[in-house]
């Protein structure tokens, strides 16, 4: 069965504004949730409060620069391991057998991009029925030396490489805005978007709340452009809101903002 892929954003189960600050109430909901799926599911979180901040301050987006980078690429990847702990645990204690995959040991991408990366192991355990949990995280760069491999592309690149049934982003607002973001009286929410209609709705993009090294809303909604093109259904939901993500993963459709081919 082919199957489906959810996203946790680091916006969800991490309060962005405070280093380190997991939502621990959040994320044992968010693992009830996810423990509703009837298919094979596989988990990815962002950097949230944990990757972003460190991320940033070493410039690891940026390449390899100066050797004080490498203990930010050291940090960056180990803050990450300890948000993953805390995803694991969580979906452990829902009786989710969660099994931590390491993307900086697995990936290589090229100016920001993956080009190459080692699924074969996720593919078995997901046959026998684990759920592999991947992460945003620092990752080799064959030109730049490192670099910062988002949540976002990783949920493009294993939705297309393990032809993924349906995608879903759970972010902490409705979807996406058009003329601002939450908070902003004018924004309206979108409730679906397609590649030839992005043209004109990418220029009024606000910034994201917190740190966000990988672009944010614009940049997820590229990522899942390219994915919708391939045929896979996408929609980002509000999993800050009980029991939305839940709905959406056992089918139902229009929660939030769909990103379609057509
Ligand atoms: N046009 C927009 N529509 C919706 N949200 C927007 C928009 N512009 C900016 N945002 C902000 O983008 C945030 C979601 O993106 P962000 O990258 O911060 O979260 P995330 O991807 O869940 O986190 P992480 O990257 O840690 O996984 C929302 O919290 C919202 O405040
Ligand atoms: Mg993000």
């Amino acid at each position: 069965m082919r199957p489906l892929i959810v996203k946790l954003g680091g916006s969800v189960i991490t309060d962005k504004r405070r280093r380190f600050a997991v939502k621990r109430a959040v994320l044992k909901r968010l693992a009830r949730e996810l423990a509703a799926a009837e298919q094979p599911l596989v988990v990815v979180h962002g950097g949230g409060s944990f990757g972003h901040p460190l991320a940033s301050e070493y410039g690891i987006a940026e390449g390899y620069r100066n050797e004080r980078q490498l203990m930010g690429f050291s940090l960056t990847h180990r803050a990450m391991e300890e948000l993953n702990a805390h995803v694991i645990k969580a979906l452990q204690k829902v009786g989710m057998s969660a099994i931590a995959i390491q993307p900086s040991a697995c990936a290589m991408i090229d100016d920001g991009r993956i080009k190459s990366m080692e699924l074969e192991p996720v593919r078995k355990l997901l046959e026998l029925g684990l759920v592999p949990v991947l992460y945003g995280d620092a990752v080799a760069d064959r030109s730049k030396g490192m670099g910062i491999l988002s949540g976002d592309q990783l949920v493009a690149y294993l939705a297309r490489e393990l032809g993924a049934s349906r995608v879903i982003l759970g972010v902490d607002v409705d979807g996406v805005y058009v003329t601002g973001s939450k908070g902003d009286t004018r924004a309206k929410l979108v409730r679906k978007i397609t590649p030839s209609d992005w043209a004109k709705l990418e220029t009024s993009f606000g910034a994201p709340k917190g740190k966000d090294v990988t672009g944010g809303m614009a940049n997820k909604v590229r990522e899942m452009l390219a994915l919708a093109e391939r045929g896979v259904e996408v929609e980002v939901v509000n999993a800050a809101k009980p029991g939305i993500l839940k709905r959406a993963i056992l089918g139902e459709r229009g929660l939030g903002t769909r990103i379609l081919a057509r």
